[in-house]
Protein backbone atom coordinates (compact mmCIF):
# COMPACT_ATOMS: atom_id res chain seq x y z
CA UNK A 1 0.00 0.00 0.00
CA UNK A 2 0.98 3.35 -0.79
CA UNK A 3 2.28 5.41 2.13
CA UNK A 4 0.88 8.89 2.80
CA UNK A 5 3.29 11.45 3.24
CA UNK A 6 2.28 13.75 6.41
CA UNK A 7 3.47 17.21 6.30
CA UNK A 8 4.27 19.07 9.58
CA UNK A 9 4.98 23.06 9.46
CA UNK A 10 5.01 25.28 12.38
CA UNK A 11 2.56 28.37 12.79
CA UNK A 12 3.76 30.65 15.82
CA UNK A 13 4.58 28.13 18.14
CA UNK A 14 1.89 25.20 17.15
CA UNK A 15 2.74 22.31 15.34
CA UNK A 16 0.13 20.90 12.62
CA UNK A 17 -0.47 18.40 10.58
CA UNK A 18 -0.96 19.52 7.09
CA UNK A 19 -2.39 16.24 5.99
CA UNK A 20 -5.66 17.08 4.13
CA UNK A 21 -7.61 14.28 6.67
CA UNK A 22 -6.27 15.27 9.43
CA UNK A 23 -4.96 18.45 11.13
CA UNK A 24 -3.39 17.68 14.72
CA UNK A 25 -2.65 20.85 16.97
CA UNK A 26 0.68 20.61 18.86
CA UNK A 27 -1.63 20.29 22.38
CA UNK A 28 -2.34 16.75 21.09
CA UNK A 29 1.20 16.29 20.76
CA UNK A 30 2.06 14.61 23.70
CA UNK A 31 4.42 11.95 23.07
CA UNK A 32 1.75 9.53 22.96
CA UNK A 33 -0.40 11.65 21.18
CA UNK A 34 2.12 12.16 18.96
CA UNK A 35 1.87 8.19 17.30
CA UNK A 36 -1.88 8.56 17.47
CA UNK A 37 -2.07 11.48 15.47
CA UNK A 38 0.54 9.29 13.02
CA UNK A 39 -1.47 6.01 13.13
CA UNK A 40 -3.25 7.01 9.77
CA UNK A 41 -0.77 7.91 7.92
CA UNK A 42 2.95 7.77 7.45
CA UNK A 43 5.03 10.25 9.92
CA UNK A 44 7.07 12.65 8.84
CA UNK A 45 8.57 15.28 11.15
CA UNK A 46 10.62 18.56 10.85
CA UNK A 47 14.00 17.73 10.93
CA UNK A 48 15.91 19.27 13.20
CA UNK A 49 13.00 19.26 16.11
CA UNK A 50 13.37 18.78 20.44
CA UNK A 51 10.33 17.07 21.21
CA UNK A 52 10.11 17.13 24.86
CA UNK A 53 8.43 13.78 25.89
CA UNK A 54 6.68 13.36 28.88
CA UNK A 55 8.73 10.82 31.49
CA UNK A 56 5.86 8.54 30.99
CA UNK A 57 6.64 8.05 27.51
CA UNK A 58 6.01 4.60 26.66
CA UNK A 59 5.97 5.18 23.20
CA UNK A 60 9.24 5.21 22.05
CA UNK A 61 11.79 2.93 22.43
CA UNK A 62 13.80 4.66 24.88
CA UNK A 63 11.06 3.64 27.42
CA UNK A 64 10.74 7.58 28.61
CA UNK A 65 14.59 7.34 29.99
CA UNK A 66 15.05 10.32 27.76
CA UNK A 67 13.12 13.54 27.82
CA UNK A 68 14.09 14.82 25.09
CA UNK A 69 14.18 13.16 21.45
CA UNK A 70 16.19 14.36 19.11
CA UNK A 71 16.68 14.29 15.46
CA UNK A 72 17.66 15.61 12.40
CA UNK A 73 18.00 15.18 8.80
CA UNK A 74 21.93 13.11 9.88
CA UNK A 75 20.42 11.57 12.73
CA UNK A 76 16.91 10.49 12.17
CA UNK A 77 17.40 7.67 14.35
CA UNK A 78 15.39 7.52 17.71
CA UNK A 79 11.81 8.45 16.09
CA UNK A 80 12.42 5.44 13.64
CA UNK A 81 12.77 3.47 16.75
CA UNK A 82 9.75 5.14 17.64
CA UNK A 83 7.42 3.85 14.91
CA UNK A 84 8.90 0.68 15.19
CA UNK A 85 8.27 -0.01 19.03
CA UNK A 86 4.46 0.81 18.53
CA UNK A 87 4.42 -1.52 15.59
CA UNK A 88 5.41 -4.31 17.95
CA UNK A 89 3.07 -2.43 20.55
CA UNK A 90 0.77 -3.82 18.45
CA UNK A 91 -0.90 -0.42 16.96
CA UNK A 92 -2.36 0.19 13.79
CA UNK A 93 0.27 2.24 13.02
CA UNK A 94 1.75 1.99 9.23
CA UNK A 95 4.54 3.64 9.47
CA UNK A 96 7.91 2.15 8.62
CA UNK A 97 10.93 3.08 8.78
CA UNK A 98 11.23 3.71 5.39
CA UNK A 99 8.25 5.55 4.78
CA UNK A 100 9.70 8.14 7.18
CA UNK A 101 10.35 11.12 5.18
CA UNK A 102 12.06 14.05 6.78
CA UNK A 103 9.96 16.92 5.30
CA UNK A 104 10.51 20.35 6.78
CA UNK A 105 14.57 21.06 6.39
CA UNK A 106 13.57 24.26 8.58
CA UNK A 107 15.59 24.06 11.16
CA UNK A 108 12.74 25.82 13.21
CA UNK A 109 12.39 24.68 16.79
CA UNK A 110 9.54 23.06 17.55
CA UNK A 111 8.80 21.93 21.44
CA UNK A 112 5.89 19.86 22.52
CA UNK A 113 4.82 19.54 25.90
CA UNK A 114 1.25 17.39 27.10
CA UNK A 115 -2.12 19.04 26.97
CA UNK A 116 -2.81 18.74 30.17
CA UNK A 117 -1.47 17.96 33.72
CA UNK A 118 -2.92 16.85 37.14
CA UNK A 119 -1.85 17.60 40.60
CA UNK A 120 -3.56 16.93 43.68
CA UNK A 121 -6.85 15.45 41.30
CA UNK A 122 -7.35 18.71 39.65
CA UNK A 123 -6.57 18.74 35.79
CA UNK A 124 -4.63 21.76 34.61
CA UNK A 125 -4.49 22.60 30.87
CA UNK A 126 -1.67 23.93 29.53
CA UNK A 127 -4.09 26.58 27.98
CA UNK A 128 -4.80 27.68 31.62
CA UNK A 129 -1.15 28.09 32.23
CA UNK A 130 0.76 29.08 28.68
CA UNK A 131 -0.67 31.76 26.98
CA UNK A 132 1.61 33.20 24.16
CA UNK A 133 -0.36 36.08 23.14
CA UNK A 134 -0.39 37.42 26.51
CA UNK A 135 2.05 39.73 27.16
CA UNK A 136 1.10 39.23 31.12
CA UNK A 137 1.64 35.63 30.71
CA UNK A 138 5.78 34.45 30.76
CA UNK A 139 5.37 30.76 31.60
CA UNK A 140 6.76 28.76 28.71
CA UNK A 141 5.74 25.07 27.63
CA UNK A 142 9.31 23.67 29.14
CA UNK A 143 7.86 24.60 32.81
CA UNK A 144 4.25 23.89 31.87
CA UNK A 145 5.39 20.13 31.57
CA UNK A 146 7.20 19.58 34.51
CA UNK A 147 4.14 20.98 36.38
CA UNK A 148 2.84 17.60 37.56
CA UNK A 149 5.69 15.84 37.95
CA UNK A 150 5.37 16.23 41.56
CA UNK A 151 8.87 14.33 42.20
CA UNK A 152 8.31 14.82 45.78
CA UNK A 153 5.56 12.44 46.23
CA UNK A 154 8.00 10.17 44.57
CA UNK A 155 9.04 7.81 47.85
CA UNK A 156 12.54 6.36 46.00
CA UNK A 157 13.08 9.44 44.69
CA UNK A 158 15.72 11.19 46.79
CA UNK A 159 13.31 14.39 47.21
CA UNK A 160 10.52 11.83 48.37
CA UNK A 161 13.44 10.18 50.58
CA UNK A 162 14.04 13.24 52.10
CA UNK A 163 10.44 14.53 52.43
CA UNK A 164 9.40 11.48 54.23
CA UNK A 165 12.35 11.60 56.52
CA UNK A 166 11.37 15.04 57.57
CA UNK A 167 7.91 13.73 57.73
CA UNK A 168 8.98 10.82 59.88
CA UNK A 169 10.85 13.36 62.47
CA UNK A 170 7.88 15.82 62.89
CA UNK A 171 5.75 12.00 63.70
CA UNK A 172 8.10 10.98 66.22
CA UNK A 173 8.42 14.83 68.15
CA UNK A 174 4.85 15.52 68.00
CA UNK A 175 2.92 12.34 66.86
CA UNK A 176 -0.65 13.25 65.28
CA UNK A 177 0.37 17.05 65.64
CA UNK A 178 1.72 18.01 62.47
CA UNK A 179 -0.85 17.99 59.07
CA UNK A 180 1.06 17.59 55.67
CA UNK A 181 0.24 18.59 52.75
CA UNK A 182 2.02 17.93 49.25
CA UNK A 183 -0.13 18.34 46.79
CA UNK A 184 -1.81 22.27 46.59
CA UNK A 185 -1.29 23.30 43.78
CA UNK A 186 1.57 25.50 42.60
CA UNK A 187 -0.73 28.34 41.12
CA UNK A 188 -1.61 30.80 43.31
CA UNK A 189 -2.92 34.29 43.62
CA UNK A 190 -0.23 36.65 43.85
CA UNK A 191 -2.04 38.22 46.98
CA UNK A 192 -1.30 34.47 48.47
CA UNK A 193 2.57 34.26 47.17
CA UNK A 194 3.52 38.06 48.37
CA UNK A 195 0.50 39.87 50.67
CA UNK A 196 -0.24 37.24 52.79
CA UNK A 197 3.47 36.84 53.82
CA UNK A 198 3.88 40.65 53.49
CA UNK A 199 6.52 41.16 50.37
CA UNK A 200 6.88 44.66 50.05
CA UNK A 201 5.13 45.62 47.13
CA UNK A 202 8.51 46.84 45.55
CA UNK A 203 10.19 43.57 45.91
CA UNK A 204 12.50 41.91 43.67
CA UNK A 205 10.94 38.64 44.08
CA UNK A 206 7.34 40.33 42.47
CA UNK A 207 8.86 41.25 39.22
CA UNK A 208 8.14 39.23 36.15
CA UNK A 209 11.99 38.58 35.46
CA UNK A 210 11.98 36.70 38.58
CA UNK A 211 9.29 34.98 38.96
CA UNK A 212 6.57 33.04 36.48
CA UNK A 213 3.29 34.74 35.74
CA UNK A 214 0.30 33.04 34.44
CA UNK A 215 -1.45 36.57 34.13
CA UNK A 216 -0.98 39.57 36.39
CA UNK A 217 -3.33 38.51 39.25
CA UNK A 218 -1.89 34.44 39.29
CA UNK A 219 1.89 33.21 39.53
CA UNK A 220 3.48 29.73 40.15
CA UNK A 221 4.32 29.95 43.32
CA UNK A 222 7.83 30.62 43.93
CA UNK A 223 8.05 29.36 47.76
CA UNK A 224 5.85 27.43 50.31
CA UNK A 225 5.24 29.99 52.32
CA UNK A 226 2.33 31.00 49.82
CA UNK A 227 0.51 28.48 51.40
CA UNK A 228 0.75 30.20 54.67
CA UNK A 229 -2.11 32.84 55.00
CA UNK A 230 -4.86 30.07 53.52
CA UNK A 231 -3.69 27.13 55.84
CA UNK A 232 -4.12 29.48 58.83
CA UNK A 233 -7.44 30.84 57.46
CA UNK A 234 -8.45 27.14 57.10
CA UNK A 235 -7.84 26.71 60.85
CA UNK A 236 -4.62 24.67 60.64
CA UNK A 237 -2.02 25.27 63.09
CA UNK A 238 0.63 22.96 62.70
CA UNK A 239 1.34 21.94 59.43
CA UNK A 240 4.13 20.84 56.75
CA UNK A 241 3.58 21.99 52.84
CA UNK A 242 5.74 20.33 50.34
CA UNK A 243 6.27 21.34 46.88
CA UNK A 244 7.40 22.13 43.69
CA UNK A 245 8.13 26.13 43.24
CA UNK A 246 9.48 27.83 40.22
CA UNK A 247 11.82 31.09 39.83
CA UNK A 248 12.98 32.50 37.15
CA UNK A 249 16.82 32.11 37.13
CA UNK A 250 20.85 31.86 36.21
CA UNK A 251 21.33 28.37 34.81
CA UNK A 252 24.23 26.28 36.41
CA UNK A 253 24.67 23.33 38.57
CA UNK A 254 22.53 24.46 41.38
CA UNK A 255 19.77 26.30 39.66
CA UNK A 256 16.91 25.06 38.29
CA UNK A 257 13.57 26.69 37.58
CA UNK A 258 11.71 24.00 39.68
CA UNK A 259 13.06 22.99 42.73
CA UNK A 260 10.83 21.38 45.84
CA UNK A 261 10.33 23.18 49.22
CA UNK A 262 9.11 21.88 52.69
CA UNK A 263 6.97 24.59 54.55
CA UNK A 264 6.63 24.47 58.07
CA UNK A 265 4.38 26.53 60.77
CA UNK A 266 3.29 26.38 64.26
CA UNK A 267 0.98 28.10 66.43
CA UNK A 268 1.29 28.55 69.94
CA UNK A 269 -1.55 29.97 72.23
CA UNK A 270 -1.09 32.02 75.37
CA UNK A 271 -1.74 29.12 77.59
CA UNK A 272 1.34 27.26 76.05
CA UNK A 273 3.74 30.21 77.12
CA UNK A 274 2.20 30.52 80.52
CA UNK A 275 2.69 26.92 81.01
CA UNK A 276 5.97 27.30 79.70
CA UNK A 277 6.46 30.22 81.97
CA UNK A 278 8.64 32.49 78.87
CA UNK A 279 6.81 35.09 76.60
CA UNK A 280 4.95 33.96 73.52
CA UNK A 281 7.67 35.03 71.48
CA UNK A 282 10.22 33.09 73.38
CA UNK A 283 8.48 30.24 73.27
CA UNK A 284 8.33 29.87 69.84
CA UNK A 285 12.11 30.95 69.22
CA UNK A 286 12.90 28.32 71.83
CA UNK A 287 10.86 25.83 70.67
CA UNK A 288 11.87 26.80 66.84
CA UNK A 289 15.58 26.25 67.71
CA UNK A 290 15.07 22.86 69.18
CA UNK A 291 12.85 20.82 66.47
CA UNK A 292 15.39 22.24 63.44
CA UNK A 293 18.46 21.21 65.67
CA UNK A 294 16.70 17.90 65.91
CA UNK A 295 16.28 17.69 62.19
CA UNK A 296 19.13 18.93 61.26
CA UNK A 297 21.18 15.91 63.45
CA UNK A 298 18.34 13.35 61.79
CA UNK A 299 19.80 14.27 58.41
CA UNK A 300 23.36 14.93 58.92
CA UNK A 301 24.34 12.93 62.23
CA UNK A 302 25.59 14.53 65.12
CA UNK A 303 27.24 17.66 63.58
CA UNK A 304 28.20 21.00 64.92
CA UNK A 305 24.78 23.60 64.05
CA UNK A 306 24.80 27.56 64.66
CA UNK A 307 22.63 30.24 63.74
CA UNK A 308 23.06 33.06 62.33
CA UNK A 309 20.23 35.90 62.11
CA UNK A 310 18.72 36.65 58.94
CA UNK A 311 15.99 38.37 57.15
CA UNK A 312 12.58 37.57 55.79
CA UNK A 313 9.57 39.56 55.19
CA UNK A 314 7.22 37.10 57.24
CA UNK A 315 9.28 36.58 60.59
CA UNK A 316 11.02 38.55 62.82
CA UNK A 317 13.35 37.73 64.56
CA UNK A 318 14.65 35.56 61.35
CA UNK A 319 17.35 32.91 61.56
CA UNK A 320 19.34 30.77 58.97
CA UNK A 321 20.48 27.22 60.16
CA UNK A 322 23.97 26.20 59.53
CA UNK A 323 25.80 22.94 59.34
CA UNK A 324 29.52 22.23 60.08
CA UNK A 325 29.80 19.53 57.16
CA UNK A 326 32.54 18.42 54.99
CA UNK A 327 34.67 21.05 57.05
CA UNK A 328 32.62 24.02 55.62
CA UNK A 329 29.41 25.55 57.08
CA UNK A 330 26.43 24.99 55.35
CA UNK A 331 23.42 26.72 55.13
CA UNK A 332 20.54 24.68 55.96
CA UNK A 333 17.01 26.34 56.59
CA UNK A 334 15.70 29.69 56.77
CA UNK A 335 12.91 30.25 59.70
CA UNK A 336 11.66 32.43 62.06
CA UNK A 337 9.01 33.85 64.52
CA UNK A 338 6.15 34.63 62.87
CA UNK A 339 4.78 38.48 61.83
CA UNK A 340 2.24 38.91 64.62
CA UNK A 341 0.10 40.63 61.61
CA UNK A 342 -0.36 37.36 59.76
CA UNK A 343 -1.50 35.68 62.86
CA UNK A 344 -4.06 38.47 62.86
CA UNK A 345 -5.06 38.65 59.17
CA UNK A 346 -5.31 35.14 59.13
CA UNK A 347 -7.62 34.34 62.10
CA UNK A 348 -5.09 33.79 64.46
CA UNK A 349 -4.77 36.94 66.59
CA UNK A 350 -3.20 36.47 70.32
CA UNK A 351 -0.97 33.65 69.46
CA UNK A 352 2.50 33.18 68.30
CA UNK A 353 3.86 31.34 65.73
CA UNK A 354 7.38 29.54 64.15
CA UNK A 355 7.55 29.22 60.60
CA UNK A 356 10.27 27.67 58.40
CA UNK A 357 11.19 26.71 54.91
CA UNK A 358 14.00 24.32 53.10
CA UNK A 359 14.78 23.44 49.89
CA UNK A 360 14.47 20.03 49.42
CA UNK A 361 17.30 19.72 46.29
CA UNK A 362 19.48 21.96 48.25
CA UNK A 363 19.84 19.08 50.99
CA UNK A 364 19.55 15.65 48.68
CA UNK A 365 22.31 17.29 46.89
CA UNK A 366 24.28 17.63 50.23
CA UNK A 367 22.98 14.32 51.63
CA UNK A 368 22.99 11.54 48.64
CA UNK A 369 25.95 13.49 47.04
CA UNK A 370 24.09 14.80 43.75
CA UNK A 371 26.69 16.56 41.67
CA UNK A 372 24.24 18.60 39.57
CA UNK A 373 20.32 19.87 39.98
CA UNK A 374 19.46 18.44 36.56
CA UNK A 375 19.53 15.26 37.64
CA UNK A 376 16.61 15.26 39.69
CA UNK A 377 14.80 15.59 36.59
CA UNK A 378 16.34 12.46 34.75
CA UNK A 379 14.40 9.04 34.32
CA UNK A 380 17.77 7.62 33.56
CA UNK A 381 17.70 4.20 35.14
CA UNK A 382 21.23 4.80 36.24
CA UNK A 383 20.31 7.35 38.22
CA UNK A 384 16.78 6.71 39.16
CA UNK A 385 17.85 2.48 40.19
CA UNK A 386 20.07 3.95 42.91
CA UNK A 387 17.60 5.28 45.67
CA UNK A 388 15.15 3.19 47.51
CA UNK A 389 12.92 4.46 49.79
CA UNK A 390 13.66 5.38 53.28
CA UNK A 391 17.35 4.79 52.73
CA UNK A 392 18.69 8.76 53.52
CA UNK A 393 22.58 7.07 53.48
CA UNK A 394 22.75 6.10 49.63
CA UNK A 395 25.63 8.01 47.77
CA UNK A 396 24.75 8.67 44.13
CA UNK A 397 27.14 7.11 42.11
CA UNK A 398 28.50 9.01 38.69
CA UNK A 399 27.46 6.57 35.87
CA UNK A 400 29.72 8.47 33.94
CA UNK A 401 30.62 12.27 32.94
CA UNK A 402 29.95 13.07 29.58
CA UNK A 403 32.28 15.57 27.98
CA UNK A 404 30.62 19.32 27.95
CA UNK A 405 31.15 21.26 24.82
CA UNK A 406 31.42 24.85 25.57
CA UNK A 407 29.99 27.77 22.84
CA UNK A 408 30.33 31.68 23.47
CA UNK A 409 27.59 34.00 22.37
CA UNK A 410 28.35 37.83 22.18
CA UNK A 411 25.79 40.66 21.39
CA UNK A 412 25.22 44.19 22.03
CA UNK A 413 22.25 44.37 25.02
CA UNK A 414 19.33 46.39 24.97
CA UNK A 415 18.12 47.98 28.40
CA UNK A 416 15.22 45.63 28.71
CA UNK A 417 18.05 42.78 28.58
CA UNK A 418 18.10 40.88 31.61
CA UNK A 419 19.73 37.45 32.14
CA UNK A 420 17.49 35.40 33.58
CA UNK A 421 15.79 35.81 29.66
CA UNK A 422 18.34 34.35 28.23
CA UNK A 423 18.51 31.80 30.24
CA UNK A 424 14.86 31.18 29.40
CA UNK A 425 15.88 31.38 25.40
CA UNK A 426 18.14 28.79 26.42
CA UNK A 427 16.76 26.57 28.14
CA UNK A 428 13.65 26.54 25.61
CA UNK A 429 15.94 25.41 23.17
CA UNK A 430 18.45 22.99 25.31
CA UNK A 431 16.06 22.12 27.92
CA UNK A 432 18.73 20.33 30.43
CA UNK A 433 21.50 19.55 27.95
CA UNK A 434 22.35 22.75 29.22
CA UNK A 435 24.31 22.97 32.40
CA UNK A 436 25.68 26.69 32.63
CA UNK A 437 25.37 29.80 30.94
CA UNK A 438 27.81 32.41 32.52
CA UNK A 439 28.99 35.95 31.77
CA UNK A 440 32.86 36.17 30.77
CA UNK A 441 33.34 39.47 29.42
CA UNK A 442 30.86 42.53 29.31
CA UNK A 443 31.81 46.04 28.24
CA UNK A 444 30.97 49.47 26.86
CA UNK A 445 32.31 51.39 24.15
CA UNK A 446 32.73 54.92 23.49
CA UNK A 447 29.09 55.29 21.94
CA UNK A 448 27.57 53.71 25.57
CA UNK A 449 26.97 50.41 23.86
CA UNK A 450 27.34 47.40 25.92
CA UNK A 451 28.68 44.19 25.01
CA UNK A 452 28.10 40.76 26.81
CA UNK A 453 30.00 37.53 26.14
CA UNK A 454 28.00 34.93 27.55
CA UNK A 455 29.39 30.76 27.37
CA UNK A 456 27.29 28.22 27.18
CA UNK A 457 27.92 24.47 28.34
CA UNK A 458 26.13 22.38 27.01
CA UNK A 459 26.28 18.79 28.30
CA UNK A 460 24.06 15.98 28.91
CA UNK A 461 23.76 13.51 31.83
CA UNK A 462 23.26 10.45 29.90
CA UNK A 463 24.99 10.85 26.57
CA UNK A 464 27.84 12.49 24.35
CA UNK A 465 26.37 15.07 22.80
CA UNK A 466 27.12 15.45 18.79
CA UNK A 467 28.67 18.36 17.07
CA UNK A 468 25.41 18.69 15.09
CA UNK A 469 23.13 18.57 17.49
CA UNK A 470 25.37 21.50 19.49
CA UNK A 471 25.50 23.81 16.61
CA UNK A 472 22.12 23.03 16.29
CA UNK A 473 21.52 24.00 19.37
CA UNK A 474 23.56 27.15 19.17
CA UNK A 475 22.33 28.54 15.72
CA UNK A 476 18.79 28.39 17.44
CA UNK A 477 19.95 30.34 20.45
CA UNK A 478 21.43 33.14 18.39
CA UNK A 479 18.51 33.28 16.43
CA UNK A 480 15.67 33.15 19.46
CA UNK A 481 17.99 35.57 21.62
CA UNK A 482 18.17 37.96 18.39
CA UNK A 483 14.59 37.67 17.82
CA UNK A 484 13.28 37.48 21.16
CA UNK A 485 15.44 39.48 23.43
CA UNK A 486 15.91 42.79 21.16
CA UNK A 487 20.43 42.30 21.32
CA UNK A 488 22.45 42.57 18.45
CA UNK A 489 24.53 39.62 17.55
CA UNK A 490 28.28 40.44 17.38
N1 LIG B 1 10.13 31.39 51.74
C1 LIG B 1 11.56 31.46 52.01
C2 LIG B 1 12.30 31.31 50.69
O1 LIG B 1 11.78 30.79 49.76
C3 LIG B 1 12.01 30.40 52.96
C4 LIG B 1 11.50 30.66 54.36
C5 LIG B 1 12.26 31.41 55.23
C6 LIG B 1 10.26 30.20 54.77
C7 LIG B 1 11.84 31.67 56.51
C8 LIG B 1 9.80 30.46 56.06
C9 LIG B 1 10.62 31.21 56.91
O2 LIG B 1 8.62 30.04 56.51
O3 LIG B 1 10.17 31.46 58.17
O4 LIG B 1 13.43 31.67 50.59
Amino acid sequence: MAMAYTSWSLLSTRLFCTNKAKRYSSSLLSSTDLFCANKATAAAAPAATVLYCSSNCFCCACNGRRRDLWWSWSSGKHILRCLKQLQRNGTKARARASSVRWDNPSKRLLSTAASAVEVGGVTISRDEVVKEEDPTNNVPDTIFSKIGMQLHKRPDHPLGILKNVIYNHFDERYPGLFHKFDDLSPIVSIKENFDDVLVPSDHVSRSYNDTYYINSETVLRCHTSAHQGQMLRDGYTHFLVSGDVYRRDAIDATHYPIFHQMEGFRVFTPNEWEKAGLDGTTLAANELKETLEGLAKRLFGNVETRWTDSYFPFTDPSYELEIFFKEKWLEVLGCGVTKQEILTDNGQGGKTAWAFGLGLERLAMVLFDIPDIRLFWSSDPRFTAQFTAGQLGIKFKPFSKFPPCYKDISFWISDAFTENNLCEVVRGIAGDLVEEVSLIDKFTNKKGMTSHCYRITYRSMERSLTDDEINFFQANVREEAQKKLNVILR
